[in-house]
């Protein structure tokens, strides 16, 4: 089997983060998010992939090489422009070849991997296998209707859902997928639909094997979906110091703390991870939250955020709560006067004052 990774798109929903970089390598737990795809696909026995890039495709080969360190071998695959998943499968074709397949969203997380799906396609060999989750919003999703165990039909992003059930984003496909997709047309928002791709196999009488997974599943396409994603996930890691510890230091709770990374003066109380090279000094992180490498926390508080590499937050007043805040940024209080928020703010920007 291969494995098709889709890390292209355009991520609006996490503006101004995705104005420069992939969503997909947004780091949950210190970790992008697109590794976590990678390693469970790895883990359920396939090592030939090929990653679907977009605008952002330089910045994904960079991060993820040839796949070697993985244990995988991987094929870049790239897309024009975001024309929907099953465009994706369609342009993989000569990648993909005769073999079965499982397509998997880069931006989606899956705490306990892929691979009792996997070895399920393998022992049932069905034309196609598609993962189901409850959720709360399914209008946020794509949504199957099931009769008797068998899936009637799908409908992508319905306002009125006739069931809870989502489409997970990962799919298992023969290739059978390819006649679907291509008497299929774009859709309302002018995309070729996975969903009704696989519509399209249900109705040429396909077998399309429905799998409720009951484990915790997450489309971290919202702020609030990766702080979640975040707090799953730092829950699940063992605690370890691999950095450097001064003076005045209390770790309370799962703590891990990466090779190189400094502090002083300060309580870090878990789930918490602190990057490589990063320096804490004279601060508060606490409960659920990740700082990436090289990064500066100094004379402030910070609990429940993301902060991606290179970030400097110093001498703020008052906590930093519920926050994603991006490469390189500086949030710090300033002696000039007057007295006032000075703000540079990326396009579509947001910041939340006491
Ligand atoms: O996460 C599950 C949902 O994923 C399903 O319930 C929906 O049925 C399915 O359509 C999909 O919906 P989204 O609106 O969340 O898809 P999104 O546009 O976010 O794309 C998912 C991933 O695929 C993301 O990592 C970007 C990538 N992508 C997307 C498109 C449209 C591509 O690489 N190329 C594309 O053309």
């Amino acid at each position: 089997m291969k494995a098709l990774i889709l890390s292209g798109g355009t991520g609006t929903r996490l503006r101004p983060i995705t104005h420069t970089s992939a969503k997909q390598l947004v780091p949950i737990a210190n970790k992008p998010i697109l590794f976590y795809g990678i390693e469970a696909v790895v883990a359920a026995g396939i090592t030939e992939i090929g990653i679907i890039t977009g605008e952002t495709g330089p910045e994904v080969r960079a991060a993820v090489g040839d796949g070697s360190r993985f244990g995988a071998s991987v094929t870049y695959i790239p897309q024009e422009a975001p024309l929907g998943l099953a465009h994706a499968v369609l342009i993989a074709r000569d990648f993909l070849g005769e073999d079965r397949f499982v397509m998997y969203l880069g931006d989606n997380l899956i705490r306990d991997g892929i691979t009792e799906f996997v070895d399920e396609f393998r022992r049932l060999q069905p034309d196609a296998e598609i993962l189901l989750a409850r959720v709360p919003e399914p209008q946020r999703f794509g949504v199957a209707e099931l009769e008797d165990g068998r899936v009637v039909r799908l409908v992508e992003k319905p306002p009125v859902p006739r069931s809870d059930l989502a489409l997970v984003g990962v799919y298992l496909f023969s290739p059978a997928v390819f006649h679907a997709i291509e008497r299929i047309e774009p859709s309302a928002r002018g995309e070729l639909e996975i969903t009704d791709a696989i519509q399209r196999m249900i109705d040429d009488g396909a077998r399309v094997v429905p799998h409720v997974i009951t484990g915790w599943w997450k489309d971290t396409g919202r702020l609030e979906d990766m702080l979640e994603a975040n707090r799953i996930i730092l829950d699940t890691l063992a605690p370890r110091v691999e950095g450097l510890l001064g003076e005045d230091v209390r770790l309370e709770g799962k703590v891990v703390i990466q090779t190189g990374a400094q502090l002083r003066n300060c309580l870090v109380r878990g789930p918490a991870i602190i990057g490589s090279g990063t320096l804490i000094e004279q601060s508060y992180v606490g409960p659920f939250t990740s700082i990436y490498h090289d990064c500066t926390i100094r004379r402030s508080e910070i609990e429940h955020s993301i902060v991606l590499e290179g970030s400097v937050i110093d001498g703020v007043d008052g906590k930093i709560e519920s926050s994603l805040i991006g490469k390189g940024c500086t949030v710090r209080s300033s002696p000039e006067r007057p007295r006032a928020y000075r703000l540079m703010l990326g396009d579509q920007s947001r910041v939340e004052l006491r």
